[in-house]
């Protein structure tokens, strides 16, 4: 399984990072969320702690090079913390984060991250804070900026996520020099577009994915195992299955099977485009 893996990695059918979704509760309920995240959610989804490492340990055994963690948002998780220093130790780790949730003493528990290969991957849309929290609620910009230097002088990986769906070029090369102010370098900003799933696609916003232009990685959920992580989408509360390989994550070997026979099957090349991430 291992062998045909890292084959199916070199020939670009598949990524070799393993995404978790760690639960879809969130503090925040932002405009494109591709996982209708908000405070009420009914359906947490969460992950424990246990799966999350053992799918991280398998995954290791199996090839994988790196782990991605993914929500909803982890600081939700009283344990994310200890969660996140755990994973370090198996994979190299990014964890997704709205980053508003960093409280003093909360960044204290953060302090052993530093010394491990974790990244906290901070979401951020725009360089003023109007259309950043039109976007992604109020306050949002204020408490990202906020946060990113405390996270920045612990010695803290941090990296900028921005999602794209109306901002201007000028807005754009604003948020790099404000990014760059904040002490995160330009190899550490990822820009992509809203994917129309999810809130956006209710709201008619984003780029619709076509079959083959995400990149193919393992990721799983407490509802199954999915193609990539704009797989497990939810619309009017229910999962989206249609990019659903398994039911069952664990033993994590059989949800890998499944997902090479599906990889196996897509078109690979230069001429796919996979650009959407
Ligand atoms: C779903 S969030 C989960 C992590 C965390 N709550 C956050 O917002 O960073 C992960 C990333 O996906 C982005 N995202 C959410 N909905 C999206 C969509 N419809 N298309 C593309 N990216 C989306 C968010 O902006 C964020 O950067
Ligand atoms: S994008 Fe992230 S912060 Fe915003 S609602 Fe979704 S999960 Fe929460």
């Amino acid at each position: 399984m291992r062998e045909s893996f890292e084959q199916a990695v070199a020939e670009g059918r598949c990524g070799d990072r393993l995404w978790l979704y760690a639960t879809y509760h969130c503090n925040l309920a932002c405009v494109y969320c591709l996982t209708e995240s908000h405070p009420r959610i009914a359906n947490r989804r969460t992950l424990s702690q246990e799966t999350m490492t053992r799918a991280a340990r398998e995954a290791r055994e199996l090839g994988f090079g790196a782990i991605g963690v993914t929500g909803g948002e982890l600081f939700m998780l009283r344990d994310a913390p200890e969660t996140l220093a755990l994973l370090g130790e198996i994979l190299p780790t990014v964890a997704l984060t709205n980053a508003t949730l960093f409280t003093s003493r909360l960044l204290d528990r953060l302090a052993p991250l530093a010394g491990l290969d974790v990244a906290l991957q901070v979401s951020l849309d725009a360089p003023e804070a109007a259309h950043n929290d039109a976007l992604r609620g109020p306050a949002n910009f204020a408490k990202v900026v906020d946060s990113i230097p405390r996270l920045v002088q612990r010695g803290i990986h941090v990296r900028i996520a921005t999602t794209v769906e109306d901002q201007t070029e000028d807005e754009l090369r604003k948020l790099c020099e404000l990014h760059r102010g904040l002490g995160v370098s330009d190899d550490d900003h990822v820009v992509r577009r809203v994917v129309r799933r999810g809130r956006a696609e209710l709201q008619q916003m984003g780029v619709d994915p076509g079959p083959t232009d995400i990149l193919p990685e393992l990721t799983i959920t407490a509802d199954g195992a999915f193609l990539h992580p704009f797989g497990p989408t939810v619309r009017n509360g229910r999962t989206d299955l249609d990019l659903l390989v398994s039911r069952q994550c664990v033993p994590l070997e059989s949800a890998l099977r499944r997902f090479l026979r599906v990889t196996a099957d897509q078109p690979v090349g230069t001429d796919v485009l996979r650009d959407i991430r």
